[in-house]
């Protein structure tokens, strides 16, 4: 089959959806599948790329960027029609052939955020990963806390401060965030990788804070910060219709001596030093198996398809308290959702297989 993979994106996560691009480019099975690779600028065009890991990994000295140069790629619109057509400047529109499945390796607003799947539906195309309403339930927090709230599941107490809320009255929105208790994490509702998110132990801090997170989405979500050791947990979709699978959690240890208060961006790609990832987590059996139940609810209450990490606390009393879901989670060789499966059996390659043949299904 011939695959598109598509990264980079005009979300602030560009450099590492080229990240992730850069290990599935060099992990996926030649003998098997074909590679169209895509970059989207961070202009929104689409443009073939070389077919190149090196230039795409995100390192501390080297920040990756696709670049709106080269042939653009247009999308068919027509049902059952899945032909590319591809446009050289300053030449006529070409044919470049079909695409059977494209692998949409985009992190947060306009790739992981339904967008992007509600182009390919309308392209007619096949994609892997979750579709528009739960990629864009994902991707927004306030949205995402509602629904898996509603699931059941335990998350923490949360404050949404909307665009029109915050212009019309700061000091009413301040103070129902101070009715939470603190510290409390102020996080942009639609982005990732800790892009503009502060913790803050105080009143004092957060009118910056919301000012920071504004700066990536002006709606903004406040939460009680928990105390408790973050474990993540790997979810694939089901065959047919088996349920959800887990991977064994793993668990994510910031040194704090590092100078990172929490699991920042910094620590997420550059200070690989500063953190310790650990799988499987050493947890008992019955918190394991209830970070599994918690990871497949949330996969199934969200109507996700194909992947999803689902990131949790665990509280001092065993109490696992669910963080959030990520629907396009990082997806490098490093990256927590590979290496979950691969701790639970499944090899990067066999991951990247399995989840086309499920989009394929
Ligand atoms: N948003 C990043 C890529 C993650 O969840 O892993
Ligand atoms: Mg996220």
């Amino acid at each position: 089959p011939r695959v598109a993979v598509v990264f980079g994106g005009r979300s602030s996560e560009h450099a590492v959806s080229c990240a992730t691009a850069a290990g599935v480019l060099q992990a996926i099975d030649r003998d098997r599948y074909e590679v169209v690779p895509i970059g989207i600028a961070r202009d929104g065009s689409w443009v073939l790329v070389a077919d190149d890991p090196a230039p795409l990994q995100l390192t501390p000295g080297h920040t990756p960027e696709v670049l709106g140069r080269g042939a653009e790629v247009l999308l068919p619109k027509r049902t059952g029609d899945r032909t590319l057509v591809v446009h050289e400047p300053g030449q006529a529109l070409a044919a470049f052939g079909e695409v059977d499945v494209v692998f949409p390796l985009l992190h947060g607003p306009y790739g992981e955020d339904g967008t992007l799947q509600g182009m390919l539906e309308l392209a007619d195309l096949r994609y892997v990963g979750s579709g528009v309403l739960a990629s864009a339930t994902g991707m927004d927090k306030h949205y995402m806390k509602l629904v898996l709230g509603g699931a059941g599941l335990p998350m923490s107490p949360f404050v949404v401060i909307t665009d029109a809320q915050w212009r019309r009255d700061k000091a009413a929105a301040m103070d129902a965030v101070g009715a939470l208790t603190f510290p409390v994490f102020v996080k942009p509702c639609r982005a990732g990788s800790s892009m503009g998110v502060s913790k803050v132990d105080d009143l004092d801090g957060l009118e910056a804070a919301i000012e920071a997170a504004r700066e990536h989405d002006p709606k903004v979500i406040v939460e009680t910060g928990i105390v408790g050791r973050e474990i993540e947990c790997a979810v694939l979709q089901g065959r047919g219709t088996d349920a959800p699978r887990t991977s064994m959690p793993g668990e994510i240890a910031v040194d704090l001596r590092s100078g990172h208060d929490f699991y920042d961006f910094e620590a997420k790609y550059l200070d690989e030093a500063s953190v310790q990832l650990s799988c499987p987590a050493d947890l008992t059996d019955e918190v394991t198996a209830e970070v599994r139940r918690v990871a497949a609810t949330a996969f199934e209450a969200l109507g996700c398809e194909g992947l999803a990490r689902v990131d949790c606390f665990v509280t001092e009393r065993g109490e696992v308290v669910l963080n959030e879901i990520n629907t396009m989670p990082g997806f490098t060789p490093h990256s927590m959702y590979p290496r979950m499966w691969q701790a639970s059996g499944l090899s990067y390659p066999e991951l990247i297989d399995e989840l086309v043949q499920l989009a394929l299904e």
